[in-house]
């Protein structure tokens, strides 16, 4: 992947890809800009040295229909608020006042394009679709890590279209890190795994089984694994269906030697309710009428001590149901671990980053990756489809 700095890029039109996917309120107002900040350096140095910049990104899922609550108007405006450069809003993402901009453009300014959802070519990776983003552009810049694991037409097709092309900096930094995690973690390597779903991280867990030391397992998640050893788990959230897969894991990670943990004892409440009443369990089964809603304190610090000890750590996915503040515990305290470890520390996942702010360690991790799904696909498969085709 060749860098953005070995580009000459005064005077040219270059496509810059972000990922301004950022969450918006009811308003429409940004809560969390961090996705626009990480990619200031790369837009600052494109602007600084001339170039006539189009910024492209997705919004949300719109799903090839214009809707004005997944505009990039927002973002545009946040933009124009972080950098002195002249900064414009495209009506479009595509077409006649689209070109006339792009052509319009000065060195130094920058033309933001609606969001790329509005067109279904963009998810199908449509190569008249990228043809269509490519006229009139000299350059093409991917900086949008946490799209990179879309094969879509920004990321992918339009990458194979444009003959010079580079990574920018918050692409950089991110492969960085996390290549280090996939090719050469210093052991103890620690992942921590966390979320509602193991059907959502198969292949993420059986790339770790060959890789990590020990891996911490928390969130429902941990119930699929409980309840398909044949466990009670009351009303907690567990995947039936998964059940085969759960024990093939535990297998395989029994045969690999990997220390494969389990809560050993939990928060449960009678519902997913701030009000709801609660109480500590050790043993299982959980009565029928309960759930778990976070991991409990002797697991936070048998898992602490483990943290303590790595080397590398790898974070995606919340212990529990940490936006209620009363199940919040768990995952405030494995923040706190990671944050002190003195590993090398990767957390990914927007629940995960909400975590380490919350429990004010922000500055303490190594590397907060800005990809959810991007980040644990590089993980698993040590490239992304928007990495191959920057390195084609
Ligand atoms: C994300 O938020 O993880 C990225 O912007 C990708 O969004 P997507 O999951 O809608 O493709």
């Amino acid at each position: 992947m060749k860098p953005v700095t070995d580009l000459d890029v005064k005077g040219k039109r270059v496509f810059l890809r972000v990922d301004f996917n950022v969450p918006l309120d009811e308003k429409g107002e940004i809560r969390d800009d961090t996705r626009i900040r990480s990619s200031l350096p790369t837009i600052q140095h494109l602007l600084g040295r001339g170039a006539r910049l189009i910024v492209a990104s997705h919004m949300g899922r719109p799903k090839g229909k214009i809707d004005p609550r997944m505009s990039l108007r927002p973002t545009a405006q946040r933009l124009a608020e972080l950098v002195p450069n002249n900064i414009v809003m495209a009506p479009a993402v595509v077409g006649e006042e689209v070109a006339g901009l792009k052509k319009k453009l000065s060195d130094g300014e920058a033309l933001v394009l609606e969001n790329l959802r509005y067109h279904q070519e963009e998810e199908g990776n449509d190569p008249a679709f990228a043809a269509r983003l490519a006229e009139d552009i000299d350059i093409y810049v991917n900086d949008a890590f946490g799209s990179s694991h879309r094969a879509h037409a920004s990321v992918v097709a339009l990458a194979d279209l444009v003959p010079v092309k580079a990574a920018g900096f918050l692409m950089m930094k991110e492969v960085e890190y996390l290549r280090k995690a996939v090719r050469t973690p210093v052991k103890p390597y620690v992942a921590v795994l966390g979320g509602a779903k193991v059907s959502d991280k198969i292949e993420i867990i059986e790339s770790l089984l060959a890789k990590a030391d020990s891996v911490l397992i928390g969130g429902a998640m941990a119930y699929t694994f409980l309840k398909a050893q044949g466990l009670g788990v009351g009303k907690s959230l567990a995947e039936d269906e998964q059940r085969d897969t759960a024990l093939d894991i535990l297998a395989k990670a029994r045969d690999l030697g990997v220390s494969f943990r389990l809560p050993v004892d939990h928060l449960l409440a009678t519902a997913a309710d701030a009000e709801a009443d609660t109480q500590i369990a050790e043993v299982l089964p959980f009565p029928e009428d309960l759930m778990g809603v976070d991991i409990g304190p002797k697991t936070v610090e048998a898992y602490a001590a483990v943290i303590g000890q790595a080397q590398t750590i790898f974070w995606n996915g919340p212990m529990g149901i940490f936006e209620i503040e009363n199940f919040s515990r768990g995952t405030v305290g494995i923040a706190r671990a990671v944050a002190g470890s003195g590993a090398v520390s990767i957390v990914g996942g927007g629940d995960s980053i909400a975590a380490v702010k919350k429990a004010g360690v922000k500055d303490r991790i190594s590397h907060i990756s800005t990809g959810g799904g991007a980040s644990l696909e590089f993980i698993a498969y040590g490239t992304l489809p928007g990495i191959e085709a920057l390195e084609r």
